[in-house]
């Protein structure tokens, strides 16, 4: 494998590749970004990820100073999954100017949700994607499930600058008890490892009760996710949201969309102690 730091190396490298797969990540990679890698050989050759902890998807009051950063291990695993090129940039090679120029995510998609509770997240990430994409110059790019909305703003981002780069959408890879692998895992202490998979569990309690009382009404939509964030509450999360929303724009389904039939995701967001915890799963 090629450990490149430089956007010169980085293009040198891959001058004249055709059908290159980009796997972008912030590293502290474990199994589910490995599941990733492996997608991506599926759709492309060579397969290039890259490690980039990107100091403006970060609030002001979030955990970039100690996100985990294991530059070491994480080679060792790219290189043991056959990735061709290693891209890890340090900040003055990506930013080597204040990044004035953004991309912004439309309000609908952009500010909901995730967006709400981390504002600028998306303005963040999509914007470094982007220069990602431009330094890569990918034909398909991989973004998982997990984050369901982050793979719908780069979707949308790609269509609306009509990138010649298809996104690919990956599976969420889970612990044998149900935790969606995250890198944030590794802050949650004994006890609250145990809890969290109970995220999970509701996500799949709402998507049984939806599924046996389809069509819903609206309003027993709302109820059923008031009703779930309690149940957080009271195992001592705090909710940030748990919201039943239309795969396809994550806007609230109205009477007409459930009746229709539109397809359906719960997506959750919530602290446990210190932690940060996301998770979603299509009804
Ligand atoms: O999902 C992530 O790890 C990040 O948001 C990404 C896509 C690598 C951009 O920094």
């Amino acid at each position: 494998m090629k450990i490149v730091h430089t956007i010169d190396d980085l293009r040198a490298q891959l001058r004249g590749q055709l059908r290159t797969a980009f796997v972008p990540t912030m590293g502290n990679l474990h199994e589910g970004h490995m599941s990733l890698m492996r997608l991506a050989a599926k759709h492309g050759d060579p397969v290039v990820a890259s490690v980039f902890v990107n100091r403006l998807q970060f609030g002001p009051n979030e955990d970039f100073d100690r996100y985990p950063r294991t530059l070491e291990a994480d080679t060792k695993k790219l290189e043991a999954e056959g990735v061709y090129v290693l891209f890890a940039p340090d900040e003055r090679e990506m930013y080597p100017v204040p990044q004035e120029f953004r991309v912004a995510p439309p309000g609908d998609l952009g500010d909901i949700l995730e967006g709400h509770f981390r504002p600028g997240f998306f303005v963040g990430v999509s914007t470094v994607v982007l220069k990602l994409f431009h330094c890569v110059s990918p034909q398909v790019a991989v973004f998982g499930k997990k984050d369901y909305q982050q793979l719908m703003v780069i979707r949308r981002m790609a269509q609306q600058f009509s990138l010649p780069t298809e996104i690919i959408p990956a599976e969420t890879i889970r612990a044998e008890d149900g935790l969606a692998l995250s890198s944030r895992n590794v802050y949650l202490s004994e006890d609250e490892r145990r809890e969290a998979p109970n995220l999970y569990r509701l996500l799949q309690e709402t998507q049984s009760i939806i599924r046996e009382v389809n069509p819903a009404k609206p309003e027993a939509i709302k109820a059923l996710e008031t009703e779930q964030q309690m149940k957080l509450s009271e195992r001592g999360w705090k909710p940030d949201y748990f919201s039943i929303r239309l795969r396809s724009t994550l806007q609230n389904a109205s009477a007409d969309d459930l009746t229709k039939g539109e397809a359906l995701v719960v997506l959750a967001a919530a602290r446990l102690g210190g932690t940060r915890l996301i998770d979603n799963l299509e009804i």
